[in-house]
């Protein structure tokens, strides 16, 4: 069985670390959240996964040059321009010449579902497209799903203003979806699926979804990556370990680290202080700086403090400096990305 899986977002609330990486190529455990997620599709035994790549498709391309992750074959669809999530898979399934039943997967959602379950789920009802849903305590910035007795969608509510959502469970981005899916989605043009797609099935009885406990973060926020990285640190995460300091990273002796990571290829000077922070690949943190809260991808120059802030690759705090609560750079002031 084939999956798609959608990684061609813009990422714009984890800028400005997606302005160089795109979201779905940003470690999770030290590993590219694309791998975390192929890994599980391979698991329930998808043979092929189709990205649906648009924006930066580089990065993807140089990280699997074989054209396999996680021992799964890849087939590359660029868009020649955004097409939102629905107008994506359909591009890209018509691109691999989908022709049966498959998976789609949302390129920022990292779960331990059991896909193939989900897939039994769906044949069990005969369905013609069949959603994933889990719990969340505030649904409003999701899509929210009502369920009738048998497991079938009576109701679709993209990001229902606060107090208002009918339940809390809502689209956690696995489906599985037959190929007639593909005949309702326009082509040409930007088609969400959430807004445009769900509910047209919906209206016809032929969407169903099934809810699982299973674990599941959505990363696409500063603070959702961060919990993305530190639950597979504690061990939240069952089905992946790590350590802190990846073996690649360069951390200098005296170097005090509370409850952080640093990935291979960031370098930590001595005497720093980190504190529930992420240094990512790339990054050089000069000594005596004290960070924390903070996702760390540029340059902090030495007994910097830094507190709170999202350093892009392209991001350098002074020696000395205090920085606070701040993106660096500010993405409403980089043009031409
Ligand atoms: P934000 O800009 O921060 O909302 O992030 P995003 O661009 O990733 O958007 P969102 O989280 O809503 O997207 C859900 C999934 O669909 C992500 O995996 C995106 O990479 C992907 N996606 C969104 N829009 C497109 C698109 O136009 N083309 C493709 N190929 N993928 C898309």
């Amino acid at each position: 069985m084939r999956a798609v899986v959608l990684v061609g977002g813009f990422g714009t609330r984890l800028r400005p670390l997606t302005f160089t990486t795109p979201k779905p190529m940003l470690p999770v455990g030290h590993r590219p959240i694309i791998e975390n997620l192929v890994s599980m599709l391979a698991v329930a035994g998808i043979d092929e996964v189709v990205l649906a790549l648009g924006f930066k498709p580089e990065p993807f391309r140089a990280a699997f040059p074989d054209g396999e992750c996680a021992g799964v074959r890849l087939h590359y669809a660029v868009e020649p321009e955004p097409l939102d999530t629905g107008g994506a898979i359909r591009f890209a399934a018509d691109h691999a010449g989908i022709d049966e039943t498959f998976v789609v997967v949302n390129g920022d959602v990292l779960t331990d579902l059991d896909v193939a379950k989900l897939v039994d789920f769906h044949r069990a009802r005969g369905a013609e497209a069949t959603i994933h849903l889990t719990p969340v305590d505030d649904p409003s910035a999701y899509g929210v799903v009502e369920l009738d007795g048998q497991g079938r969608v009576s109701r679709f509510v993209e990001k229902p203003a606060p107090g208002t959502a009918p339940t809390n469970l809502i689209n956690a981005g696995t489906y599985v979806f037959e190929p007639s899916v593909l005949g309702r989605i326009p082509t040409g043009r930007k088609v969400s699926i959430e807004r445009e797609t769900f509910p047209q099935l919906v209206a016809d009885g032929s969407l169903y979804a099934m809810s699982t406990s299973d674990y599941w973060i959505d990363t696409g926020r500063p603070d959702t990556y961060r919990k993305a990285n530190f639950d597979v640190l504690d061990g939240i995460r069952k089905s992946l370990r790590c350590d802190a300091v990846h073996g690649g990273a360069v951390v200098a002796d005296r170097v005090d680290l509370r409850h952080s990571m640093v990935s291979a290829g960031a370098s930590v000077g001595p005497n720093v202080t980190l504190t529930e922070s992420i240094v990512l690949p790339g990054a050089v943190i000069e000594s005596g700086a004290v960070v924390s809260g903070s996702i760390v991808m540029g340059r902090i120059g030495a007994d910097a403090v830094v507190t709170d802030c999202v350093i892009g690759a392209d991001g350098s705090v002074d020696s000395g400096s205090e920085r606070r609560n701040e993106l660096v750079p500010d993405p409403a002031t980089v043009t031409g990305r």
